[in-house]
């Protein structure tokens, strides 16, 4: 170690400013600093030294008190409170060296003083531990963004591994979901009496894919402040989600909630805190067991409580206090187990919670099970901002929809047929692609333009959206997507007339146009 900084010192010694009125003096000092191995710059005024530190960023600053202008003091101040030159140290000259002037002096951020009048050897000295405290800042700098960079990346590499441990259920779901629709679509093809059926199934498993898909796009989501959820429908996607691989391992979930209020944490990091605990619950449970997950009201506070219990392993006492520490896991290659696991998820789940004002604490007995139980806090509503409830009466649309000329723009050929057939065709524009789109908007009006944002060349969608904003800033533009958790510009979100996540409700669109209509 003191052998690199040795070397360190030999190779780059350093680049220092030198701030001075007395154009002798910073002659003398230049040339001795220079004898040194460092490399000097010099200014004669606090406007000139600001310049050439933002210009220049030298590691060291040896500033006069008293220049003419702009003082040290100041000059000290703005670099200072300047991200770009916070870090550059600075050793203050100062002529009289009085407690108040070091006092003043610290507050505007010098890093060191040394007063006038002062013998070379001193100056050096000072020079040189100056230096070397920065070395070692920028070293701890640099170390501890390296160490949140590598914390982002774990937290992330939890959540793909978690992902990871459901996809097969995920993929199980999905078939389950495309087996009932495919099936009665074939038999209605064969014999149309089956219609009816395929109807029911389509819409009812459509549903169910809604549900899937929602539950993974939240586990995506970053919690915003003041966000809340509702903790049943969370619990319902979370377990669709773990369904199969705990019915694989002999194990029953079953449950006990009650009507709760809303929670104030978001979907997405509730979603993460109930997948974790399920999975490690799961893991714990050997060959068959159980685990129970109930939500209920709990006692005077307003606080909701949750709690998922198994009927596993349990946890040693030993390390019972170290459960909720990062990296701590008995599983995979830290841990020795023969189960996947990071050793994350109970200090991503600890955090998550303690961060939203609620408490996470555990019960455990050693081959009798373990309980996880979770406080949060109940969602306070903000004073006004309530959302009117769609009305969506379709007879209403019917009477008027006659009178709108809507633009259709989606590249799924099902989609358009589907929303041309509702809205009726003689109103009914549709396009493939943006330019299409585009083109047709020169030689016609629309009251309405429903646009897919999401299109297969995934530009498309906003980039169509903006051109036809620009051409016509008062287009009604009505945005359907297939997943709010992409990002969406926050301007197109704005200026948008509507927004439908699919599949959509036909009823919320009708409300939509009919609200439009009323206005
Ligand atoms: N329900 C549980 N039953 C028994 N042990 C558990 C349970 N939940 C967590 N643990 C223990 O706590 C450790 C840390 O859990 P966690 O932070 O989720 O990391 P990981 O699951 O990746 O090991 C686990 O390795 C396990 O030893
Ligand atoms: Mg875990």
């Amino acid at each position: 170690m003191t052998e690199t900084v040795r070397e360190n010192q030999v190779a780059e010694p350093g680049k220092i400013l030198i701030v001075d009125d007395n154009e002798e003096l910073l002659g003398a000092i230049s040339r001795l600093l220079e004898m040194q191995g460092y490399s000097t710059l010099t200014a004669m005024s606090g406007e000139e030294a600001l310049e050439i530190a933002r210009l220049e960023k030298p590691d060291l600053i040896l500033l006069d008190w008293i220049l003419p202008g702009v003082d040290g003091i100041e000059v000290c101040r703005e670099l200072k409170s300047d991200e770009a030159t916070r870090g550059m140290m600075i050793l203050l000259v100062t002529g009289q060296g009085s407690v108040d002037n070091r006092i003043e002096g610290l507050d505007a951020g010098a890093d060191d003083f040394i007063p006038k009048p002062f013998k070379h050897p001193e100056l050096l000295a000072r020079i040189r531990s100056s230096l070397r405290l920065k070395s070692a800042t920028d070293e701890l700098t640099e170390r501890n963004r390296q160490l949140v960079e590598s914390q982002y990346e774990l937290v992330r590499t939890e959540k793909i591994a978690t992902i990871g441990l459901l996809a097969s259920g995920i993929a199980h779901e999905f078939n389950n979901i495309m087996a009932g629709i495919s099936g009665y679509a074939q038999l209605a093809k064969k014999n149309p009496k089956y219609m009816p059926q395929l109807v029911e199934v389509a819409l009812t498993q459509a549903q169910r894919a809604q549900e899937l898909t929602g539950s993974l796009s939240s586990y995506n989501r970053r919690g915003e402040e003041n966000s809340a959820c509702d903790v049943q429908d969370v619990i319902h996607g979370a377990l669709c989600l773990v369904k199969k691989e705990a019915e694989s391992n002999g194990i029953e979930i079953s449950l006990d909630i009650q009507e709760v209020p809303t929670a104030a944490i978001s979907a997405g990091q509730l979603q993460e805190v109930i997948l974790n605990l399920l999975i490690n619950g799961i893991h714990a449970i050997e060959a068959r067991g159980g685990i129970t997950l109930s939500v209920k009201r709990s006692g005077p506070e307003k606080m909701i409580e949750i709690t998922v219990g198994d009927t596993g392993s349990g946890i040693p006492k030993e390390n019972l206090n170290r459960i909720f520490d990062p990296f701590f896991t008995t599983k995979g290659a830290l841990g020795g187990g023969r189960q996947e696991g990071t050793g994350l998820g109970l200090s991503v789940c600890y955090n998550i919670i303690q961060s939203r004002g609620g408490r996470i604490t555990v019960e455990s007995a050693p081959g009798m099970g373990t309980t996880f139980s979770i406080a949060l806090p109940v969602f306070e509503q903000a004073a006004g901002g309530a959302v009117p409830a769609a009305s969506g009466d379709p007879a209403a649309l019917e009477n008027r929809e006659g009178n709108h000329r809507i633009l259709v723009i989606d590249d799924e050929e099902q989609i358009r047929q589907m929303l041309s057939d509702f809205l009726g065709t003689d109103n009914v524009v549709c396009r493939s692609t943006g330019e299409e789109a585009i083109d047709v908007c020169r030689t016609r009006d629309f009251d309405f333009i429903i646009l897919d944002v999401c299109m297969k060349n995934s530009s498309d969608g906003i980039d169509t959206f903006r051109r036809l904003k620009q051409a016509d800033p008062q287009a009604r533009i009505i945005l359907c997507t297939g997943n709010l958790a992409e990002s969406m510009p926050e301007e197109i979100l704005e200026s948008c007339h509507a927004h439908l996540l699919k599949p959509f409700k036909l009823d919320d669109l009708s409300t939509i146009l009919n609200m439009a209509v009323e206005a």
